[in-house]
């Protein structure tokens, strides 16, 4: 088995495929994938209930999502995750979208059933299981601060929060016009909830910092070692809950992570996402299974 299969490898599946054992039936797409933990956390689930079938990683380029879907279909595979980039592409090349996928305006897990694909979104009730695990709160009760909210995710976790009406909530990107068709849809969904935008400034954040609770950093930043940190370390306090969807691949801290804990804030890192939105994936896979969740987790630390 290769780390990562391409879409030419998926284009001469007849060759590839003899060489798999078990047979490949799941895959996450992305560009570039070879980073994705998926595999590990998916194989463990397959394992562990005894289902003869592997999860491969496979790297499309953007504007082939289409592409690789009819090949999957054709080639017997039972479903796809789909990471950056394509999330939206995926969204446009399915068969039928799930209706809190549409709302959440990204597809990340496909169900291939008889040549026939529906796109679900798994990032948004994956995020709400992983708030309540790694915090013991619902996002009902807590006032949310999310940089990045542009973003697909960023975008899928702030109407995720407007669908559970929290209290509050603060919209942060680089680019802020981006956020004006999200502000007017989100005030449609919750009109209890407070929604602001603001200024990505110190100033402006340590007014926001002071009536937040869960802070979810929503953008890349911290993949790479040499990001600047999201903000300046005086505008942490301990009662946040500091959220990041970034993981990385070698499993190690996340800057964001690090500078929370350093002042006794909870934390909860981009693996717990991954874990809870993949165990969803699992049962749109599997209708009727309970993903193997300790399994999975045992798989994502290995
Ligand atoms: N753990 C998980 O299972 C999981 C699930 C989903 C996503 N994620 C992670 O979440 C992150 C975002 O994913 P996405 O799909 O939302 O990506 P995306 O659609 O490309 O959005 C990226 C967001 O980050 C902002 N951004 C990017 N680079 C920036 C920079 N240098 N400075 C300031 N802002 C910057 C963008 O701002 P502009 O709008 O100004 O461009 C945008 O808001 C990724 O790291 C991804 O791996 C993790």
């Amino acid at each position: 088995m290769k780390d990562f299969y391409t879409l030419d490898d998926l284009r001469h599946w007849d060759q590839i495929a003899p060489t798999l054992n078990p047979p490949a039936r799941l895959a996450v797409i992305g560009d570039p994938i070879a980073h994705s933990r998926s595999p590990q956390m998916h194989n463990a689930a397959l394992k562990a209930c005894g289902i003869e079938a592997q999860y491969i990683r496979v790297q499309v380029p953007v504007g082939h999502v289409s592409e690789a879907f009819r090949l999957f279909a054709e080639h017997g595979f039972l479903g796809v995750n789909c990471t950056i980039p394509h999330k939206f592409e995926a969204l446009q090349s399915v068969d039928e979208v799930a209706p809190l996928a549409q709302q959440l305006g990204a597809v990340n897990t496909v169900l291939i059933k008889d040549g026939h694909l529906t796109g679900y979104n798994s990032d948004g009730p994956g995020f709400l299981r992983s708030v309540k695990e790694s915090f013991g709160k619902e996002v009902h009760d807590l006032r949310v601060l999310i940089i990045g909210a542009g973003g697909g995710a960023g975008r899928a976790v702030a109407v995720q929060c407007a669908i559970e009406q929290c209290p509050r909530l603060v919209l942060i990107n680089r680019t802020l016009d981006k956020l004006s068709a999200l502000m007017a849809e989100l005030g449609s969904l919750s009109p209890g909830t407070m929604i602001e935008t603001a200024e990505w400034t110190d100033a402006a954040l340590a007014l926001q910092l002071n009536r937040t609770d869960l802070i979810v950093n929503a953008t890349p930043i911290g993949m790479k070692p040499d990001d600047a940190p999201l903000f300046t370390r005086s505008l942490w306090q301990p009662h946040h809950l500091v959220y990041d969807m970034v993981y990385k691949a070698s499993g190690q801290t996340t800057p964001f992570i690090a500078a929370a804990r350093q002042i006794g804030a909870k934390t909860c890192d981009g693996l717990v996402l991954l874990l809870h939105q993949g165990a969803i994936s699992f049962e749109h896979w599997f209708p009727g299974m309970t993903a193997p969740i300790e399994a999975m987790r045992r798989g994502l630390q290995e």
